[in-house]
This record gives C-alpha cells, structure tokens and sequence, in this order.
C-alpha cells in the first residue's frame, strides 16, 4: 500500500509530465489527469461578468417576487444549502405540485455546453426565463413581472447599474441572472486539490474508487472531462423507461430513435449534496446509482452500449463512492440577499 500511495503522490504532483501520467493511469487509455483540471469559466462575448451584474443577478435569483404566488424563487428548487439542488426525487412546482423531473444543481451549470435535462435550452441566459414562465414552476404573467421590477426603484437602479443604456427586458434579466450562475462553481474539492499536486488531499480509497471511476466501472465514457460530462445524451436503462408512457427526454427535442429515453449526463461534481439522482430521482443515495450501473441498468430496451454489468467487487463499490464523496468543495454559506423592497 505505501507503495502505491508513493507512485500516486509523484504522479499527482507532476500531471504535467506524460511519463508521470502513464505511470498514474496504469492502463493505456485512460483520460490523463490534465483532463480533469477545470478551466476558466467560460463567458459569452455579450456577457461579460462584473459585480453589479452579479448582485443583480443573485437579487433576481433569491427573489419570491418572480414567481405568480410570490412564494418560490429559483432558489426554492436551486437551493444552496441542498447543493444548488431541492433533495426531492422531482421537483415541487406551483402549488406544490410534483413536477416529472428532479431539479439539477446549478454548480458548474457555466461549463455545461447545453441545458436541461434533454438539452433544449442553448445557454444559461437561454434557460433563464423559461421557469418563471412556465405554468407549472414558478406561473409568473412576464408582463406583469416586468411592471413590477420597471416599478421598483431599487431594481431600476441596479440594472442601470449592471447594464447602462439597455432596457429592463428579458434579454438583461436573462444575462443578469445567467452572471450570476456562472459564480456558482466547484473547482476546489479533494479531487481537484488532488490533481493539483496536493497527494494526501484523497484518501488512498478515493483513489482507488477514481481509478474503478476511470477503469472497470467505465464512467468516463459518459462522465468525462473536467467538468465529468460528456454534455451528450444516454439511455442508462432506469425502470422509469420501462413505463407505459415513458419520459422520451432529448427523443421530444431530436426525434431521432437512438435518443429515445436518453438524458442528458449530469455533472458528478458535488453529488454528494445533490441527490437524490437520476432525472426521475430514482435513486436515493450515491450507493442505489452505483449499483444501478453495476447490475447494467434495468430495462434494456434502447440501453446505451457503454451500460453493461461491471461485477464490481463491494471494496470497488465503497471505493466509487467515497471517490464521489471526495467531489465536494468546502461547504459555503450562501445568505440570502437583501431585495429591494421598492
Ligand atoms: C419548481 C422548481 C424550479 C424552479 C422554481 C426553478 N427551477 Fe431550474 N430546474 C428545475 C427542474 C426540474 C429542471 C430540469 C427540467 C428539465 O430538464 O426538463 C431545472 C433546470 C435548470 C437548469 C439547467 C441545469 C442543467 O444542468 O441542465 C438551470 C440552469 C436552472 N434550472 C436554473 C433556474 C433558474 C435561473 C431559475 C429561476 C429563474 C429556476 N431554475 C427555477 C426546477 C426548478
Ligand atoms: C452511457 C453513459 C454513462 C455511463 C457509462 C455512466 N453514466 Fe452516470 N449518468 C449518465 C446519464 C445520461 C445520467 C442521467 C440519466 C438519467 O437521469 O436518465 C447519469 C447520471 C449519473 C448520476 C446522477 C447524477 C444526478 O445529478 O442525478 C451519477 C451519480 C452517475 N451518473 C455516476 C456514474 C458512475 C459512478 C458511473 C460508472 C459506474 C456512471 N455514472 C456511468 C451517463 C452515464
């Protein structure tokens, strides 16, 4: 075992080296680790961010006010305190109806090439109207909504402020919110101070469940990249697809018959605080998922070809776990902003 742990520290230390890299991975084709750094948040040309963005964005995202009841905000189902999610299996929209799909995190949405779980929203800025719109989230009439911010003086000050010469509308509404979205990220977890050279940042089991993670359990054909997604669509064979009237996902978005029943892979990043998972959120803890891929998903019908049984040994299922675990950045305590009241 120090053995193990000793090659482990060289190669953490120095990723940059291809020998190095080699050496950690064991296997010819596994991701090196360099593909695991996160970049820099990416930011649209038309959105650059700067604070008075921001604070007008968090405003818009913690305020009830949007919402037909004036009782839900995006953080009612994007709640920090549940990373960024609402720990319900699906959503509760308007009146507290159970909505079809689990509410995702926004951490790391910024790095998220498409949105939703069937992709059918572009950008952050895209996917930002589409809640306080829809009847059965947040059921806001935008025109009211819009006389009600163009009414309040401290929201007509703070998008003055965030985008000087440009109307209240949901083109700055959309931006402001997407801004601040794009703060919500987790790049400091074990994992990630682990890649940066930091070798007892993981525990020895972490790596081992890192090495199951790129190795026999395959989760890197799907969960690759910094970000530990492919933002592609899969059918991973959850009983939910065995359904009279199944969920299509990205099939009602692209109807083409190798996306029936696919979604969109989630980031595994802070999952630990995220769950429960799976679209439908069938699965209750980071174990049920585990064990869902290990036995390859239960209904076969359309089952993506990366979906088999692994045979996992229970040490490499503890292992995956506690890896996943390792995914969660320092907790840190979003306080709700104060809104401007008139
Ligand atoms: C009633 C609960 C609810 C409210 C309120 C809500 N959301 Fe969501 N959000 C969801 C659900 C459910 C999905 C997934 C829906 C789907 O994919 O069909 C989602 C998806 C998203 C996504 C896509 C994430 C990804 O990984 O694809 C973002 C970003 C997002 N919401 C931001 C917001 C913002 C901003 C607001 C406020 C304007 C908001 N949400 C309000 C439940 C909610
Ligand atoms: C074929 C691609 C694919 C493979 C292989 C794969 N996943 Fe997934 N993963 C997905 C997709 C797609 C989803 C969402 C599926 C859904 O909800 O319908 C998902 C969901 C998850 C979730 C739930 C996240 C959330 O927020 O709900 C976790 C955790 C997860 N996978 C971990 C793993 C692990 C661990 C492995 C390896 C044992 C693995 N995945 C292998 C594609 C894949």
């Amino acid at each position: 075992m120090k053995k193990l742990l000793l090659t482990l520290a060289v190669a953490a230390t120095s990723w940059g080296v291809q020998a190095a890299d080699t050496a950690y991975v064991f296997q010819a084709g596994h991701p090196s680790l360099k593909e695991f750094i996160l970049g820099p948040v990416p930011h649209p040309d038309d959105n650059k961010p700067n604070a008075d963005r921001i604070l007008l964005g968090q405003k818009l995202f913690f305020d009830p006010r949007m919402s037909g009841d004036g009782n839900m905000s995006c953080a009612t189902c994007h709640n920090p305190a549940l990373g960024w999610s609402d720990g319900l299996p699906t959503a509760r929209g308007v009146k507290s109806s159970v909505l079809g799909r689990a509410s995702p995190t926004v951490f790391n949405t910024a790095y998220n090439s498409i949105q939703m779980w069937d992709g059918r929203k572009k950008s952050l800025e895209d996917q930002a109207m589409g809640p306080m719109q829809a009847n059965v989230e947040m059921n806001m009439d935008i025109g009211k909504l819009f006389s009600w911010i163009k009414s309040n003086e401290g929201y007509k000050t703070l998008f003055a402020k965030a985008y000087p010469g440009e109307p209240i509308s949901e083109s700055t509404l959309s931006r402001a919110i997407a801004a601040y979205e794009r703060t919500v990220i987790s790049d400091n977890s074990p994992f990630d101070r682990w890649l940066k050279g930091d070798a007892k940042a993981m525990t020895a089991q972490q790596v081992d469940g890192f090495k199951v993670f790129v190795g026999k359990g395959n989760c890197t054909a799907c969960h690759s990249g910094a970000n530990l997604t492919d933002n592609g669509f899969h059918n991973v064979g959850l009983a939910s697809w065995g359904k009279a009237e199944p969920d299509m996902g990205r099939y009602g978005i692209r109807p083409v018959a190798a996306l029936k029943g696919a979604f969109k892979t989630p980031t595994v990043r802070e999952a630990a605080r995220t769950g429960p998972f799976f679209h439908d959120g069938s699965a209750i803890t980071l174990m049920d998922v585990v064990e869902h891929y290990d036995r390859g998903g239960d209904v076969k019908t359309n089952l993506s070809a990366n979906i088999k049984p692994l045979n996992l040994s229970k040490t490499e299922k503890e292992a995956l776990v506690a890896f996943m675990e390792g995914l969660s950045s320092p907790f840190i305590v979003a306080s709700i902003p104060e809104l401007p009241l008139k």
